[in-house]
């Protein structure tokens, strides 16, 4: 274990914080559908999956299959549609207390506009408002034009894991210009928790502490590797930014996006509570 990986205790019997009374943690940005992307290749892979993610306090899951991209001619709406119909039986089936509802994580591509319009990519719970949104990691883009045109048609998007982006360019502030069209960065839980080392925790805590980043989600594929990490990251925000900010990114403003609402903005994030 690498010493920048700080140790917290998770959310127990011993922490005033009371995940089951919040409701739980939604998830907006997580692979658990099998069979359509690099997720789950197996139901049972992805039953393991859901079991891990409702053990970890999360009520609802917004499934988000890639579309787009490498994944171009397949997982469409319908598809994704239908594989949520297929995991929600077969949670029903085997007691996995877990509500999954469809979305994607939709590579950028200029014809986004279109393909929603026909119905062959999905926003976030199927309902119209946000849309997450990937951008490619080797090198830069400036989706400015896309978020504007996405704004018009009344969208709202969401940059997964932004703290991949902001450690790349030389500018990170560059992310904060895209708030102004009606856009929201989310930081992934992992990177968080320090998983993925220093630079990306740093770079996640840094969108944050900015008031840039109103979302953590968990980005979770498997129950290795890439399992989801939301507790350590609510504990972790806990420590370093107050339990407010936590409760924020990881509880309320989630919820917010799975029930069409607005999102509140960090502004708490900057600031941790007296102790
Ligand atoms: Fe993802």
């Amino acid at each position: 274990m690498t010493d920048y990986i700080r140790q917290y205790p998770l959310a127990g019997e011993d922490s005033p914080f009371d995940l089951k009374k919040s409701g739980g943690f939604t998830d907006i940005h997580c692979h658990c559908l099998p069979g359509l992307d690099d997720g789950p290749s197996t139901l049972a892979e992805s039953l393991e999956l859901c079991r891990m993610l409702a053990a970890e306090g999360m009520a609802t899951v917004v499934a988000t299959p890639h579309q787009l991209g490498r994944f171009e001619g397949s997982n469409e709406a319908a598809t994704v549609r239908q594989a949520v119909a297929d995991l929600t039986a077969s949670l029903a089936e085997h007691d996995i207390p877990l509500e999954i509802l469809p979305g994607a994580e939709v590579r950028v591509d200029e014809r986004i506009c279109e393909l929603l319009e026909a119905d062959r990519i999905l926003t976030l719970a199927d309902d119209g408002r946000y849309i997450l949104l990937e951008l490619p990691h080797e090198v830069f883009i400036d989706v400015e034009p896309l978020l504007a045109e996405l704004s018009s048609m009344g969208l709202e998007s969401i940059i997964a894991h932004a703290e991949r982006i902001a450690t790349r360019i030389a500018r990170p502030s560059v992310l904060a210009g895209w708030l102004e069209h009606s856009t929201h960065l989310q930081v992934t839980a992992s990177s968080l928790s320090g998983d993925w080392g220093p630079e990306l925790r740093r770079g996640a805590f840094g969108l944050l502490a900015a008031g840039w980043a109103t979302l953590v989600a968990s980005d979770s594929h498997d129950t290795g590797l890439r399992r989801p990490r939301m507790r350590a990251a609510f504990e972790c925000i806990s420590a370093e930014l107050g339990q407010e900010a936590a409760h924020l990114v990881c509880i309320e403003n989630p919820s917010r996006v799975m029930r069409r609402r607005d999102l509140l903005p960090a502004s708490v994030c900057g600031q941790k509570e007296a102790d």
